[in-house]
């Protein structure tokens, strides 16, 4: 275990370079199961997930080694095991994307079977009955989802919900069936148009990823290469938020405007000026935020994992403020510990209403999930006293150097 102090700080002064996006790299480094040889990815950014899923290809016999700072050099040798045992998938729940693709290339996976976390019961219902409509069977033992599919041919997918995870499962199986794919309602985030983008320079041909509708070609085979994941918004996000939480202003290299529009929004009425530069975006706020309400959706929605951000922001804003969570059924267990910092918030369904403090009060608090931690962590820049945020190392899951970042624009933490 270990944790995060922080002080009250601000206002906030200087340049933060966003890392590349933990929810793309991820399902990057699994698309790399689909073609042997020697990739290069660019923009990694240095986090535990990305670790976890350095280890889940290593136990596959796929080398992954950080060549640079942020470069990892992937060689997807001829004998992959396509197995992903239970001790990774329990450590990163993101390891199921490896189904999809391991199915289309192998005509065979062996996946442990995740389940459910903090934010609440995460079934993969979606996941399968994509795959299934692909061509694919599954069994059911020992806690493990045993896939065949002698091959997968093209079909319509319709999703009953725009799922990042099924979305991208059955891309990446699609990319190697047999004729047409049209995927319907499919999640449009940021992170699914990287993915597609890096399987078209595979030799895929995906059409309108981004989009509710997108329509593979199958081919019968795809090339190794080389790419730069896509910069991170939620990161970007986190950075706007601290502002928020401390007035200033701030430059965010490497951020993309139109990857975070709604959020951006959202923060101007809060009183926040954001503007795009040539290569990021330029931040001003003042030390106090308006309340304003939120509800989670799918991209370009609000995004879920920005609510603990949200919720940091309104609680020591003026006036009250109603966030409702609308994707996950269970994101709420911070809240606790925001309260115990003198938040005045409450939690009623899938809502939670805060009423904003001038500041909050120091405490010691655990951080239950990543973007949580990272709420925590900015909750203790407004509040009086010293914050240990515990479990600092689910921050380390998807934040690159959260502490060095902060501090370098003046923030008052450190790490013990
Ligand atoms: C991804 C992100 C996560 C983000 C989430 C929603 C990664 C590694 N994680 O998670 O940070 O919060 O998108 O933007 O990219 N669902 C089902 N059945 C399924 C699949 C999903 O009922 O088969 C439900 C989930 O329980 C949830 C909702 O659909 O209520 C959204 O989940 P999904 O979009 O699949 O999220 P993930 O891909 O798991």
């Amino acid at each position: 275990m270990t944790k995060i102090t922080v002080r009250r700080s601000g206002p906030l002064n200087g340049t933060v370079s966003i890392s590349g996006a933990k929810n793309s790299v991820l399902k990057l480094m699994a698309a790399t199961t689909l073609a042997q040889g020697r990739y290069l990815l660019h923009n990694v950014p240095d986090i535990i997930d990305v670790d976890c899923m350095s280890d889940l290809l290593g136990s596959m016999g796929i080398g992954v080694t950080r060549s640079g700072p942020h470069d990892l050099e992937i060689d997807r040798t001829s004998d992959v095991v396509p197995e992903a045992p239970y001790e990774l998938v329990e450590r990163m729940r993101a390891s199921i994307v490896v189904l999809g693709p391991l199915l289309a290339r192998f005509g065979r996976a062996r996946v442990a079977m995740p389940g459910g976390d903090d934010f609440g019961p995460r079934p993969i219902d979606m996941h399968l009955k994509g795959l299934e409509l692909l061509g694919a069977t599954f069994e059911f033992s020992h806690g493990y989802i045993e896939a065949r599919a002698d091959s997968l041919t093209g079909a319509h997918i319709l999703l009953e919900y725009p799922s990042v995870g099924a979305t991208e499962n059955a891309l990446m199986a699609a990319v190697l069936a047999k004729g047409t794919t049209v995927i319907d309602n499919a999640a449009r985030e940021p992170e699914i148009a990287d993915l597609a983008a890096f399987l078209n320079r595979m030799g895929a041909q995906v059409l309108g990823a981004g989009s509710s509708t997108i329509r593979i070609e199958g081919v019968d085979e795809l090339f190794p290469v080389e790419h730069t994941v896509v910069p991170d918004r939620i990161e970007a996000a986190t950075f706007l938020a601290a502002l928020g939480m401390t007035g200033g202003e701030l430059t965010l290299h490497g951020a993309r405007a139109e990857h975070m529009e709604m959020f951006i929004e959202k923060v101007g009425e809060m009183g926040m000026r954001v503007s795009p530069t040539s290569d990021g975006l330029w931040a001003m706020a003042p030390s106090r935020l308006q309340s304003v309400d939120v509800a989670t959706l799918p991209y370009p929605g609000i995004a879920t994992d920005y609510k603990p951000l949200f919720v940091a922001m309104l609680s020591v804003a003026e006036s009250v403020g109603i966030v409702t969570e609308n994707v996950f059924s269970g994101r709420f267990r911070y809240v606790d510990e925001l309260v115990r910092m003198g938040a005045d918030v409450r939690t009623d369904a899938h809502h939670v209403i805060v009423r904003g403090r001038s500041q909050l009060s120091g405490a010691p608090v655990r951080a239950p999930d990543i973007r949580a931690g990272a709420a925590l962590v900015l909750a203790g820049l407004r509040a009086d006293g010293e914050t240990e945020v515990h479990g600092a190392e689910h921050i380390d899951r998807g934040y690159e150097d959260f502490v060095g970042k902060l501090t370098a624009v003046g923030a008052d933490v450190h790490r013990d």
